[in-house]
């Protein structure tokens, strides 16, 4: 059993939790996560890790409370626990001094874009963010994003704060004004990492991406987040979950995560029927 230390929303319907794991909190690295398990029956899911206190022996998830499981997740409070958590898994970010390294985080992702942030900053880069969310009550890790900047900015789809626009509409102008950017991190929804893969894509500006595709064992042996990247299979469990923006196929990526969305919706339901059921009790 893993104990929650603390649990605190940042905005609506996403979390911040903080959980007792100190081998994870001594050994995990930029760009890795766990997989975790909510309960003994509950599905195993993925989780990067937003960052961690070796000293406390503790690590942060981010989670978003989307389907069945992460909002399970997110009903839990301080003191509460985990059943079990294993990692860190993946293959950590490739940090260098890129020179000017541009890190985007939409919506939620920007939860993965921080620690890599981070590492950016700790190996020497010029590190500008642009942290992206649909409306202002939806950004989310604002004044961490900016300690680890140069330059750091907010985009609102809605102009509720911020940047009026995309993450990519503030990429394309700080193109456009003549900055030289040596390297991009683009973490959040699929339409939003490949629309930054064709910002970059005529720059020739090597540019990453986080992959999210549905993973069940996250050691390399189901095979169920494979990915095709540059014509090849890769599993993001293992060779991932980052992956050279220019070469993913997006679109396969798409399809293969809506293969079970029936499933995921039904669970969804039953979850929240039984939350219904909980609260006449
Ligand atoms: P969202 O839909 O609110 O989008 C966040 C920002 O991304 C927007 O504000 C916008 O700036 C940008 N964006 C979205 N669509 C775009 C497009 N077509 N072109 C250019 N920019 C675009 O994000 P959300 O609701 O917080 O995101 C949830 C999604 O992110 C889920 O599908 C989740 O699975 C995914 N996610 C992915 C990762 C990952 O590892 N890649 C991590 C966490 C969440
Ligand atoms: Fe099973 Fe990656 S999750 S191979």
């Amino acid at each position: 059993m893993y104990k929650i230390v603390s649990a605190i929303f940042l905005a609506e319907n996403i979390k911040k939790i903080e959980i007792e794991a100190p081998r994870i909190a001594k050994k995990r690295k930029a760009g890795q996560f766990v997989m975790l398990r909510v309960n003994e029956n509950g599905e195993r899911v993925p989780l990067t890790i937003a960052g961690s206190d070796p000293e406390k022996g503790t690590i942060s998830i981010i989670v978003q409370g989307m389907g069945k499981t992460t909002r399970e997740l997110n009903s839990k409070e301080a003191g509460d626990t985990i059943s079990d958590i294993v990692g860190p898994l993946g293959t950590p970010s490739h940090i260098e001094n890129f020179g000017t390294a541009v890190s985007i985080g939409g919506g939620v992702g920007t939860a993965i874009a921080y620690p890599t942030a981070v590492a950016l900053k700790e190996a020497g880069n010029y590190v500008i963010t642009i942290n992206g969310a649909r409306t202002k009550d939806l950004v989310i890790l604002e004044n961490e994003m900016k300690a680890v900047s140069d330059e750091a900015y907010i985009t609102t789809d809605d102009g509720s704060y911020g940047f009026h626009g995309f993450v990519t509409q503030k990429l394309q102008e700080l193109i456009d004004s003549g900055k030289k950017i040596d390297f991009v991190l683009a973490i959040g929804p699929i339409p939003m990492m490949k629309a930054v893969a064709e910002v970059t894509r005529p720059y020739g500006i090597r540019t990453v991406v986080s992959l999210n595709p549905v993973m069940i064992d996250g050691t390399g042996m189901c095979g169920g987040c494979r990915v095709t990247v540059g014509g090849e299979t890769r599993f993001a469990c293992v060779d991932g979950p980052e992956f050279d923006a220019h070469q993913v196929d997006f679109r396969n990526l798409s399809d293969r995560n809506k293969l079970y969305l029936a499933e995921e919706k039904q669970s969804n339901e039953t979850f929240s029927h039984r939350c219904r059921l909980g609260d006449r009790n």
